[in-house]
């Protein structure tokens, strides 16, 4: 009972991890659109893509522990007054990422798995530090 239990706190958290995934590349490329620059919408697309590709990495981590392939919908994404704000609400939201990420790698038993996770958080670090500079050149 206890696996059971934890099993379905892990697939719980993958798909709110890929929920948070689509949720970002969404924000992401409206981002891009809106870029008051060049180097900023630069910026913006490396994070933009990476959850491009972390979506399909959990859907992958689904799959291999249930044998089903998932899709989750594209959520709303919330609209914002000004590109700043937009910009500090995902520095937070990539910090939040890594910190749900933490927990979703601590419940994986494969090295695999617990590879692909650590890869995942690295880029969400990086996202984070990509959001503050882009922060730095807008103040
Ligand atoms: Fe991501
Ligand atoms: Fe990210």
């Amino acid at each position: 009972m206890d696996n059971y239990d934890d099993n379905s706190k892990l697939l719980d958290l993958l798909r709110e991890a890929m929920k948070d995934e689509r949720h970002d590349y969404l924000k992401y490329k409206m981002m891009m659109e809106a870029a008051p620059s060049r180097e900023i919408a630069d910026q913006v697309r490396f994070a933009h893509e990476d959850e491009g590709k972390h979506y399909r990495m959990f859907q992958k981590i689904y799959k291999d522990l249930t044998g089903r392939t998932i899709e989750i919908p594209i959520p709303q994404v919330e609209k914002y007054e000004n590109y700043i704000d937009a910009v500090k609400s995902s520095i937070n939201g990539e910090l939040e990422a890594v910190e749900l990420y933490r927990d979703i790698r601590s419940m994986l038993n494969s090295k695999k798995h617990r590879d692909m996770l650590f890869e995942i958080i690295t880029d969400e670090q990086e996202h984070a530090t990509r959001f503050v500079y882009v922060f730095s050149m807008l103040k």
